[in-house]
């Protein structure tokens, strides 16, 4: 282990955000966000209502540049003050990894410091570290747009995924479901608005893997359920919006927190001795009031502390990618310039290989 403070760019362009940020770990573990600069690409996407992966990929590049100087004009560092440079490497969109991954290694190439190619997941499992020290054992949600997984993060490296989506992500239900009624993109936002002044009982929706014990998920079916809704409606009013956006919501935050439940009480076989133990929830769905409302509650019934790391650091984000990177740095791992960018990279492979529950394909079990 390194006994002297690292300084790390970190960069992350696997989906719809561009980010780049400098973090600096000191020995003891303790982190400080130098920098941390992120640029979303929701005006490219919305005439899609969704993002377009080429779309995606050429707008990472047209401002990776740019915001790279944003970032050491930020931390008042230079490129040759960094001691490695961090990008996220997998899983995401295939054009959109390689913007961020391709610039990391030109970036030490140039300056003759270690490349780390990160796993985007580990940065997530570890992002609520960027805000205050936490101990492992935790236990993780991440929920976005394109990942619904729970995971116990064991100790940095080991990384035990106990139930995954096998389908869509939660997400991916809010923004179809969104898209489907006209809401806009990106469509959980503007679903959770619709919702307010909905009647979530008027529609009754599906319960996702009904009878089935684990803590899996699946929000293809809720998905599907309300688009019948809603083509059934002769011509729908904003009341029949706001009622199905609510049927919609209560469903998908009923199975999250149904299945966290779950989560915590495997947790509390496995690992008896942690006083209070953490659910971490991380991801852009939970900035869905519901959701949280309903986590904080399995949280509080089952005796766990909900950490939510600040919404910057749940959403993506660069910091994250710089805090793994810096921590393989620490123990001395680094990776060689042809590190490749994989569009699958389960971040629990062991699992990933005995229980391929999402669509094995060509390159192995997704993410
Ligand atoms: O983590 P994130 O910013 O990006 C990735 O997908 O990696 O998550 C974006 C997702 C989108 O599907 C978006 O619709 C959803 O998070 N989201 C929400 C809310 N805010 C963002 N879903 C429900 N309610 C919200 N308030
Ligand atoms: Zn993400």
């Amino acid at each position: 282990m390194q006994d002297r403070p690292l300084t790390v760019l970190g960069l992350e362009s696997s989906c719809d955000e561009t980010a780049a940020a400098v973090i600096r770990r000191y020995p003891d573990g303790r982190i400080e966000v130098l920098a941390d600069q992120v640029r979303g690409q929701a005006s490219h996407h919305a005439p899609y209502g969704g993002v377009v992966p080429e779309i995606a990929a050429r707008a990472h590049i047209d401002v990776m540049d740019d915001l790279i100087c944003d970032a050491l004009e930020e931390s008042g560092l230079a490129l040759s003050d960094m001691d490695g440079f961090a990008a996220t490497s997998g899983p995401g969109l295939i054009g959109g990894v390689m913007a961020a991954l391709m610039t990391a290694k030109g970036l030490a190439l140039g300056t003759g410091r270690p490349l780390i190619a990160v796993n985007h997941l580990e940065g997530h499992a570890l992002s609520p570290r960027l805000a205050e020290p936490l101990a492992f054992p935790y236990l993780l949600l991440l929920v976005s747009g394109g990942h619904t997984q729970l995971l116990i993060a064991e100790a940095f490296g080991r990384y035990h995924r106990v139930g995954s989506t096998l389908d869509d992500a939660a997400g991916e239900a809010f923004d179809k479901t969104a898209k489907v009624m006209g809401l806009g993109f990106p469509g959980g936002p503007a679903l959770e608005r619709m919702a307010q002044a909905g009647d979530p009982d008027r529609f009754p929706m599906p319960t996702p893997l009904k009878g089935r014990p684990g803590c899996d998920f699946s929000f293809a079916g809720l998905k599907t359920a309300a688009r019948q809704i809603f083509e059934a409606l002769d011509t729908p009013d904003e009341t029949d919006k706001a009622d199905l956006a609510a049927a919609v919501q209560r469903a998908i935050a009923t199975s999250l927190a149904s299945r966290a439940r779950r989560a915590m009480v495997m947790f509390k076989d496995r690992y008896p001795d942690t006083p209070t133990p953490s659910l971490v929830v991380a991801g852009g769905v939970a900035a869905n009031a519901l959701v949280r409302s309903l986590l904080d509650e399995a949280a509080r019934e089952e005796g766990f502390q909900r950490v939510a790391p600040p919404m910057k650091w749940c959403t993506d984000n660069a910091a994250m990618i710089a805090l793994a990177g810096a921590e393989h740095l620490a123990r001395g791992e680094t990776d060689t310039l042809d590190a490749p960018a994989r569009a699958r990279w389960p971040l629990d492979p062991e699992r990933a290989l005995d229980a391929p529950i999402l669509g094995s394909g060509r390159k192995g079990p997704k993410a």
